[in-house]
């Protein structure tokens, strides 16, 4: 086997324009939060139209922030349950825990999202909010579920670690919930080298959580050093023990070279996606994840369901094709291994989905390349 190798992502920066922004940083003596992260939470807020955003070091970071603040404007208790998804990435399930909140888990529907009728026969005098993740970009069911937390009240924390650029009804997504937490991690749709933003939809709580990422101080360095002169500057107060969670100029330069590329990027992986879709139709072994209706999908995955679902990725693998999983039934990992059974089709899912190779470096015959070996391997 000559061909080369197709992984299942391959991050691609603009290197020139990204250390042109670097460059700036370093020279300017400036790699902190301010400058860049400022600049990028504006061109944030105008790209998505959500009312606020605020820059961090992670969607993890985010994701406990988003419990985090909730939990102490509403005045939860520790215990207090959280309805969630087993099929995402173990940060979504993990931030739920580190407010001492229960995670509960409902079952999905045909897109891999959480399903409005599990979620809802999940609820308890004991929930306080619903976690939504949009795999792979995809909206799901979550106009049905952000109706749903109206109705009886709930929180809706967005996780949108997959839908940097993804329309609902053709407004960037993340409106219809209390708050959304997107990842510019290095493999994601708008590649940092790890980064991600929080945006609260109320005003109090974005003023709130920017003294939450810097350890609860009232007034961050830029802001003392911009605005004050004098020894005033250096008085401030601590007004809780908060975090090191913010993000630094260097990644917002990178992520405001990304942002400018995200609709074209996008655009590329959704071309990919229908070519994929032209050559997998009408094979009966292989179920394609349809796009919800009246969903722009970031396409950050595409995901199909097989049978023998690891033999073909052997088979595959040693074509030197590497497809993904996302992800394994997080109810299958010890620590939440209590809710074992709980939700059949999302472990049925996770037996069976598998993640194509989907990335701007991919071209139109690498993805004929994949299709035929997953269909020779499907047989
Ligand atoms: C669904 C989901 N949520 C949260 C995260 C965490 O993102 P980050 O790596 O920026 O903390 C990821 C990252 O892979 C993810 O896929």
């Amino acid at each position: 086997m000559n061909e080369k190798p197709v992984h299942l992502f391959v991050p691609t920066f603009r290197v020139e324009e990204c250390l042109g922004e670097i460059r700036e940083c370093l020279e300017k003596g400036w790699t902190g939060l301010g400058f860049k992260t400022v600049a990028f939470e504006e061109a944030w807020v105008k790209y998505t139209g959500l009312p606020h955003a605020h820059f961090l070091n992670s969607a993890t970071a985010g994701l406990h922030l988003a419990l985090r603040l909730l939990k102490e404007k509403d005045g939860w208790s520790d215990g207090d349950e959280v309805i969630t998804t087993p099929l995402t990435f173990v940060s979504t399930n993990h931030a739920i825990l580190y407010e001492n909140l229960k995670p509960v888990f409902a079952d999905v529907d045909r897109y891999l999202c959480l399903d409005p009728a599990s979620v809802e026969a999940r609820i308890t005098s004991r929930t306080r909010a619903v976690m939504f993740v949009g795999l792979g970009g995809n909206t799901g069911q979550l106009d049905a579920i952000a109706s749903l937390c109206r109705l009886r009240g709930l929180r809706l924390v967005l996780d949108a670690a997959h839908m940097a650029g993804t329309r609902l009804h053709g407004r960037h997504v993340g409106h219809e919930s209390d708050v959304v937490v997107f990842s510019y991690q290095a493999v994601k749709n708008l590649p940092t080298a790890d980064a991600g933003m929080i945006c609260f939809n109320d005003r109090g709580l974005d003023e709130e959580v920017r003294k939450w990422t810097w350890l609860g101080i009232n007034k961050d360095t830029y802001t003392r050093t911009v605005e004050k002169q004098g020894a005033y500057r250096w008085y401030y107060d601590v007004e809780h023990p908060g975090f090191k969670y913010h993000g630094n100029s260097v990644m917002a330069g990178m992520a405001l070279v990304a942002l400018r590329y995200l609709d074209e990027d996008n655009g590329y992986r959704r071309r990919i996606s229908a070519r994929y879709d032209a050559l997998l139709e009408g094979n009966p072994g292989v179920e394609r994840i349809q796009v919800a209706p009246g969903c722009e999908s970031s396409r950050h995955l595409y995901q199909v369901l097989l049978d023998r679902r690891d033999e073909v990725m052997v088979g595959m693998n040693a074509e030197e094709i590497y497809p993904g999983v996302h992800y394994r039934d997080n109810t299958l990992y010890r620590m939440y291994g209590y809710a074992q059974g709980t939700c059949p089709l999302a472990h049925a899912a996770s037996e069976r989905v598998i993640s194509l190779p989907l990335h701007l470096r991919l071209t139109e015959e690498d993805a004929e390349r994949v299709a035929r070996s997953l269909l020779a391997h499907v047989r």
